[in-house]
């Protein structure tokens, strides 16, 4: 059992805190945000992440688990002191495509003036390489006084949606130290999760992952490149996909086609890390294009609509007197975070060509009513499809995968389905009547 302080009370730090506390250790969350750590204070969540509820309020009500905006508190506990701080604070995309580090930075300093004794500060946000070595120095700059530290890197991998499953069961453990003994004492927290636990140094760590999150993102863009191509040549990108997918090198994993990737991660992740590598004087081509693909991903879709049932106007009335329905506003299934969402990237696109929107998620709606404008936002699903021109689906809730296709068809203006996960089966669509287009799926069509 260690005690424990976690930085940052977001996606990344409140799971590691409340597994870490469900592992047995005694843990303290800190955030900036009063309303948030009030709301956990009462076991309400700030997210939706499947599991998580009933994961702190078990853990509060075991005494293993508390939430405090005060630093003092987290790290100086005179029963509990801390051992081990993470810092789990938000890096958001700068203006240039770099990672803004505004929030270690003032989460290092607050750690600094407040430690009282020997600590490991370990570092889980997602930041540029050379970053632990910068935190270092903010440390003993900042200090009133010295007290021995280190610093470890220990990048997070955990998908929103799947938070604590991945947690839990991770792939892998990456830490990076030039400190052998700290990262042990971090490795001994992850032992019962009984993954692989690699030890390496501070910059690997922090390149292994944005290589791990660049690749995913290239798998994506990879698989939309050639969904774009099957549509030209008659091939259907899912059986493509899976015939890729049966051999172990390439793997099925990442190989959806769609509206691209989204999230607060891969989009600042890879534009991070070409940023990184320009400041080098490097050329990085293939992340460059990977980024463009993405973008091109969103606008297909709304070509796609534009084909079917625009007129002929300029680009500023294409889709004047149409209603179009999008079914789903969070980035991907099982989370509320619309951060980069593309079904809202494509709701602006159809917005900006005079189209009207009605739109439905079950559980992205609060957060996407503070981005949106002027869209209708609906009840339900077959309400947001009333009366419409054209129905997008944008995200793969399961609760759109087995849809009333005769209800939808009664209650559709024009029978337009624009498929942009893929779910539904191409001929029974048009079966079904419906003029339907997934991505890629140029199979259907050319028959
Ligand atoms: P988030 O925005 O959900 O949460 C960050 C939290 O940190 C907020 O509650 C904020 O109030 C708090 N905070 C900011 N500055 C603070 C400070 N100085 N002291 C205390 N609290 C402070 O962010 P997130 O999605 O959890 O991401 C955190 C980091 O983890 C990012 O670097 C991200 O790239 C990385 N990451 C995220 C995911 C994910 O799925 N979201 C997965 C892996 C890695
Ligand atoms: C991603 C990584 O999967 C995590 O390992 C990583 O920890 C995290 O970023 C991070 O660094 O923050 P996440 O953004 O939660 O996790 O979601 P993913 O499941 O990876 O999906 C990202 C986006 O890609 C979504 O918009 C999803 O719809 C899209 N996607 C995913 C596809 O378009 N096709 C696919 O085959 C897979």
């Amino acid at each position: 059992m260690k005690n424990i302080a976690v930085i940052g009370s977001g996606y990344v730090g409140l799971v590691t805190g409340t597994c870490f506390a469900d592992l047995g250790n005694s843990v303290i969350c800190v955030d900036i945000n009063e309303e948030r750590v009030h709301d956990l204070q009462n076991g309400i969540m700030p997210i939706y992440e499947p599991g998580l509820e009933e994961m702190v309020r078990r853990n509060i009500a075991a005494g293993r688990i508390r939430f405090t905006t005060s630093y003092a508190d987290a790290l100086n506990d005179t029963a509990k002191p801390a051992e081990l701080v993470f810092i789990a604070v938000n890096t958001p995309m700068g203006v240039d495509g770099e990672a803004e580090l505004r929030y270690v930075r003032s989460a290092a300093e607050s750690i600094a003036k407040t430690m009282d004794h020997s600590l490991v500060i370990i570092n889980k946000s997602t930041v540029p390489v050379g970053t632990g070595d910068w935190v270092s120095d903010i440390v003993k700059n900042t200090q009133p006084t010295p007290i021995p530290f280190s610093v470890v890197s220990n990048p997070e991998f955990l998908r929103e949606g799947a938070a604590i499953t991945d947690f839990m069961a991770p792939d892998r453990v990456v830490l990076g130290s030039l400190n052998e003994e700290a990262a042990q004492r971090v490795a001994q927290l992850y032992l019962p999760l009984r993954g692989p636990i690699m030890i390496t140094d501070l910059r690997t760590a922090e390149m292994i992952k944005y290589a791990s999150n660049a690749f995913l993102a290239t798998k994506i863009s990879f698989i939309n490149e050639i969904a774009n191509i099957c549509e030209a040549l008659g091939a259907d990108v899912k059986e493509v996909a899976a015939g890729m997918g049966y051999d172990k090198r390439i793997g099925r994993a990442f190989l959806d086609a769609g509206l691209g990737y989204g999230g607060s991660c891969f989009p600042k992740d890879v534009k991070a890390l070409a940023h990184m590598a320009n400041v080098q004087g490097k050329h990085p081509q293939l992340l460059e294009a990977v980024m463009m693909i993405n973008t091109d991903a969103r606008r297909l879709i709304v070509s796609k609509v534009r084909n079917l049932i625009g007129n002929n106007g300029t680009h500023l009335n294409r889709l004047e007197g149409r209603t179009i329905g999008v079914l789903g506003l969070a980035f991907k299934a099982n989370t509320d975070d619309i951060r980069e969402s593309q079904p809202i990237d494509i709701i602006r696109m159809l917005q900006a060509d005079g189209a009207k929107v009605q739109a439905y998620d079950p559980v992205a709606m609060k957060n996407a009513s503070q981005l949106l404008q002027n869209v209708r936002l609906c009840e339900d699903t077959y309400e947001a499809i009333a009366g419409c021109d054209a129905v997008i689906l944008a995200t793969e809730w399961n609760e759109f995968k087995n849809l009333d296709l005769e209800r939808m068809h009664k209650l559709m203006r024009t029978p337009v389905v624009i498929d942009g996960r893929n779910l539904y089966d191409p001929q029974a669509m048009s079966a079904a009547g419906f003029i339907y287009r997934g991505v890629g799926r140029g199979y259907a069509t050319a028959n």
